[in-house]
């Protein structure tokens, strides 16, 4: 694991940024995996940015999400498709017929799931996936739990990201409870993973993803296992990890 220590979020959105943008360089039609949430709307915008300034382009990129909230429609705007659209889709150049989420609309979750991996099996893997990561280390919406998932899954939400989410919601009431996402096979058969994490909520997740052991109930540990896994943490989310295993962070830019 490779794990680069940023002074803040705005640093590490453009190290993030100018990561995805060469992998949009050397492979024009890679297929990136995306994420929703707080952590990746920086690096979005550092995306938006280059692709304004001709520096790249996304005609031929392919994306799969991670998740989406279960019983929402992509109109709701606080669904990830939604989020999407709004924070990269509709200012680049990717073709909508290139994107693609689990549609949180089909109540059969068999069916859906199944739909799911065979459209990534179909796109020949994901190419780089970009991951933030939940207070309580869930990535995707891998909570923590007795075992590790395998493919994409319908999954309860905890209480605790259900709180975490809320902020984005009228009222607790109104946020989903349940939603389809990647299973941790799926994420880890990605060519490349870029976990980024900001802000002292995050420090005790990063300190245990990165030196802690493998176990399900810290779902990102399973990284430890992953051959091109490169985390950017800013100075808050990093604060324990240097406290207790500097050793470990192998690039320091601040
Ligand atoms: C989002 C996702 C989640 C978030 C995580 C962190 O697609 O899969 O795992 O990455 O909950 O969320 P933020 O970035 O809002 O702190």
């Amino acid at each position: 694991m490779r794990v680069i220590s940023v002074k803040d979020y705005d640093e590490m959105s453009e190290v993030a940024g100018k990561i995805i943008a060469a992998q949009v360089t050397v492979k024009p039609d890679c297929v990136l995996g995306l994420a929703t949430g707080s952590t990746p709307i920086g690096t979005y915008k550092e995306l938006i940015k280059k692709y304004k300034k001709g520096e790249i382009s996304f005609a031929e990129c392919k994306t799969a999400n991670l998740d989406e909230y279960f019983g929402i429609s992509p109109e709701n705007d606080q669904s990830y498709a939604y989020f999407m659209k709004d924070n990269l889709f509709s200012h680049v150049d990717i073709k909508p017929e290139s994107t693609n989420i689990p549609n949180g609309q089909n109540p059969d979750a068999e069916e859906e799931c199944n739909r799911y991996e065979e459209v990534i099996k179909k796109l020949g893997g994901v190419d780089l996936q970009l991951l933030g990561i939940g207070n309580n280390g869930h990535i995707g919406f891998n909570e923590p739990a007795e075992g590790f998932s395998c493919t994409t899954h319908k999954v309860a939400l905890t209480e605790s990201t259900i709180d975490a989410n809320t902020r984005f919601f009228a009222s607790k009431d109104l946020v989903p409870k349940y939603a389809y996402t990647m299973g941790t096979k799926t994420i880890l058969g990605a060519g490349k993973i870029l976990l980024l994490a900001s802000g002292e909520n995050k420090a005790d997740a990063i300190y245990r993803m990165v030196a802690g052991p493998i176990e399900p109930g810290m779902p990102a540990s399973i990284l430890q296992l992953h051959k091109d896994a490169i985390v950017i943490a800013d100075k808050k989310a990093i604060r324990l990890l240097e406290e207790k295993a500097p050793e470990l962070i192998t690039t320091k830019m601040n």
